[in-house]
């Protein structure tokens, strides 16, 4: 260490120990008197010479890993992550960039991770050695020729690869060259809208639902049309009431985001009747359908799609990681000369070297082993954060029993936006459910992210801190 870290800590103050020493080390990363690549103290050293007990350190540890600043090397210590070189840690509003006011009820975007945030997969559980292995790999092998334009629709193997995964973990038979790579969900609706939508065409969305989706629709010129939602997931009778002449339907069938509830058979086939009837086209948001804990993933609306009414989505954001700004796009195929043509015309946006060395991850067996050991971390994040919850909470705090998907739903008394609000002020990413809504009222009820729980004495100081939001 350049000087010596001077951690002075106050036990009289309401922030927590933990939380100290993250601002302590923060401030010294910031500085410079903790530099990218230096060693910072073990845990065991550090509690003992602060005199704290060594989960609390463990716990500012994990935080401050988290978020980016440090970096676990195993046997060789923690460091100062190295990659915060060249870059100015020092939190100053002249050197900040100018930041768009947040979107309501939305899933964050941008660097750095709060407790509980939505919409992220358990960042410390990707494999990133062996994925840069296989960048390396990729990168040094890679033909002078490779290096020109690449295929707009994705690149060939990878699609192959996805087409063959779709038919046997989905229900979904289709050929590659239905199967487009774009940049996520947002990138696969973009191109949609781009594609297949007119100015004024009426969108039926689920409420509550996704903002970002009906965000994105609106933007391009789509009039919304909320939809309620069941607990048989989308009403399609209402949504006919409603709109019967809209152009689409987004659903997200296998788990209602965020409600988790699955859109029933006879829904599934009312949907797609209506749609064959209209006309109409249902984009089915796939997202998180790997993750189900009691039972196997649900085939997707799409295996029972005979008159070619559903343009499928699948995003890599959850199963790997967002940053990733990898999805797929399966399109009927009297729609593909439309859907190369716009992919031709507009860029996609993904870089081949990354479908390339997510080819080899695919095909090397690595994705469905890393599905395996996720599917049993978060069955044990989500549990060991619920009985923290049910815990401190007890009686003031009902879950809803999900089958699947990443977060958790905590049925509350009072004011839930109110109560999200205090959370962020707190720095905590949980969301109030009545967030999500356009029209439609819920009970109050948290959404909470569990993916990056990591520990048993983490999940009980985030009990205490959600207790503290609720002012228990
Ligand atoms: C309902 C839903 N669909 C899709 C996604 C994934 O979006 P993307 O693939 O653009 O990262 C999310 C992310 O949180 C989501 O909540």
């Amino acid at each position: 260490m350049s000087e010596p870290l001077a951690l002075r800590l106050d036990p009289s103050l309401a922030q927590p120990i933990y939380r100290q020493i993250y601002e302590r080390f923060k401030e010294a990363i910031a500085r410079g008197t903790l530099r990218p690549g230096e060693r910072v103290p073990p845990v065991r050293g550090l509690a003992g010479e602060l005199g704290v007990a060594r989960g609390t350190v463990e716990l500012a540890y994990q935080l401050l890993t988290s978020e980016g600043y440090l970096l676990a090397r195993g046997p060789a210590g923690t460091v100062v992550s190295p990659q915060l070189s060249g870059r100015d840690t020092t939190p100053s509003p002249h050197k900040a960039p100018p930041t768009a006011p947040a979107l309501p009820g939305l899933i964050a975007h941008g660097p750095g991770i709060r407790p509980f945030q939505l919409g992220l997969p358990a960042l410390d559980a990707f494999p990133r050695a062996l994925w840069s292995r296989l960048a390396g790999r990729r990168l040094r092998h890679t033909l002078p020729g490779e290096l020109a334009y690449p295929d707009p629709c994705g690149f060939g193997p990878l699609r192959e690869a996805l087409a063959g995964y779709l038919s046997v973990s989905r229900g979904i038979a289709c050929e590659p060259a239905q199967v487009l790579i774009c940049a996520g969900y947002q990138g696969a609706l973009d191109l949609i809208t781009r594609t297949l939508l007119q100015p004024g065409d009426a969108v039926w969305h689920e409420d509550p639902g996704y903002p970002r989706g009906r965000q994105l629709m609106a933007a391009a010129g789509a009039t919304l049309v909320p939809v309620p939602v069941d607990n048989d997931g989308l009403c399609v009778s209402e949504g006919e009431r409603r709109a019967p002449q809209a152009r689409f339907a987004l659903v997200t069938p296998s788990q209602q985001s965020p409600t988790g509830v699955a859109l029933s058979l006879p829904r599934r086939l009312a949907l797609l009747d209506w749609a064959e009837r209209s006309g109409a086209w249902i984009v089915e948001d796939d997202y998180d359908s790997e993750y189900r804990y009691a039972s196997f993933p649900l085939p997707a609306l799409k295996s029972l799609d005979r008159q070619g009414r559903v343009l499928y989505t699948g995003t890599f954001s959850k199963v790997l990681f967002p940053a990733l700004r990898l999805g797929y796009l399966v399109v009927p195929k009297d729609l593909l000369p439309d859907f190369v043509r716009s992919q031709q015309v507009f860029a996609s946006g993904c870089s081949e070297l990354l479908q390339a060395t997510l080819c080899d991850f695919f095909v090397e067996g690595h994705f469905s082993r890393h599905l395996k050991r996720t599917r049993t971390l978060y069955a044990e994040r989500r549990q060991m954060l619920r009985s923290a919850l049910e815990q401190r909470l007890g009686e003031a705090m009902h879950f809803d029993d999900l089958p699947g998907g990443l977060h958790l739903i905590g049925r509350i008394g009072g004011d839930d936006r109110a109560i999200a609000q205090r959370a962020h002020a707190a720095g905590l990413g949980l969301q109030a459910l009545n967030s999500w809504c356009v029209e439609a009222r819920r009970e109050p009820a948290l959404v909470m992210s569990f993916t990056n729980v990591k520990s048993a004495p983490e999940a009980a100081e985030l009990a205490k801190r959600v207790a503290e939001v609720m002012e228990m």
